[in-house]
């Protein structure tokens, strides 16, 4: 199963406090050239580039469906190019991602590759969920584990690559990071009942397992994890409390 935009949008509210407390610590200047990285819709890009005056905004992402709602946002000086994160080049005044590196691995490579490409005098800016040990992905993984889940993966059992703030905050610094801002929030969502965890999980978290899952085994899989929520949470509303890592770092001039 593809990334799937009206899925991602279900929670589009949740998803916007985030971006704003990333744009909080971006630095705003005329003329940026900036590139967003896995920019999904590319709705949170459009708001970067109506924040950043007069500046030239590319947003790139590997999902052809997601860039495909992207794309009817284009105008001249924002554009949406399909690329992984991983092949991302070039010199930038502003590497902005929002929501994910979580899905890049090897964090030690990839921090201080995004970082060598801002400019002198440039920053970049990341949030990315930390959320990797609530219980809603633990259920998910253990899910998993199980047969016949276990051996349609080959024992595939996804491994977050997301590191504490203390590294993030050292791999900055080690690089030539300033002005080093780290911090993890915890945004404390209320879900109607688990079948909204549920649909929130599908939009993002179980995007990779669907990846792997043969499509005859999708609808059980859901089923299942539905289950195993409702015997977690029995009874609605259900507080979810989601952690991310928000970090940002400038280059001297
Ligand atoms: C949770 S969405 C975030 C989208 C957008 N930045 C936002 O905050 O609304 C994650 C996006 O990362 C993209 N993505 C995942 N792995 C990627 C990679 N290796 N290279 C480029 N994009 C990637 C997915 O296709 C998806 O659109």
């Amino acid at each position: 199963m593809p990334w799937n935009p009206e899925c991602y949008h279900k929670f589009q509210r949740e998803r916007f406090e985030p971006f704003e407390d990333l744009l909080g610590l971006v630095k705003a200047r005329e003329n940026l050239r900036v590139i967003d990285l896995g920019c999904g819709t590319g709705e949170l890009t459009c708001r970067l580039a109506n924040h950043l005056p007069a500046s030239d905004v590319t947003g790139i992402d590997l999902s052809p469906e997601m860039l495909e709602k992207a794309a009817k946002q284009t105008r001249p000086e924002l554009r949406f190019e399909l690329k992984s994160i991983q092949e991302a080049d070039g010199e930038w005044d502003l590497v902005f991602s929002c929501a994910a590196l979580h899905w890049v691995d090897d964090h030690p490579s990839l921090v201080p590759k995004l970082f060598s490409m801002v400019s002198p005098g440039g920053q970049i800016a990341v949030q990315l969920p930390s959320n990797d040990k609530h219980a809603a992905h633990l259920l998910l993984a253990k899910l998993a584990g199980e047969e016949p889940y276990s051996s349609a993966l080959g024992g595939w059992v996804r491994v977050s690559p997301v590191l504490s703030i203390a590294a993030y905050a050292e791999l900055l610094y080690a690089h030539g990071g300033k002005e080093i801002t780290v911090f993890e929030r915890v945004y404390p969502h209320v879900l109607e009942d688990t079948d909204a965890m549920a649909d929130w999980m599908s939009g993002a978290a179980m995007v990779p397992y669907f990846d792997r899952l043969p499509e005859e085994l999708h609808d059980s899989f859901m089923k299942s994890y539905r289950e195993q929520l409702r015997l977690r949470w029995p009874l609605g509303p259900v507080f979810y409390p989601f952690r991310r890592t928000l970090f940002a770092a400038t280059r001297s001039p």
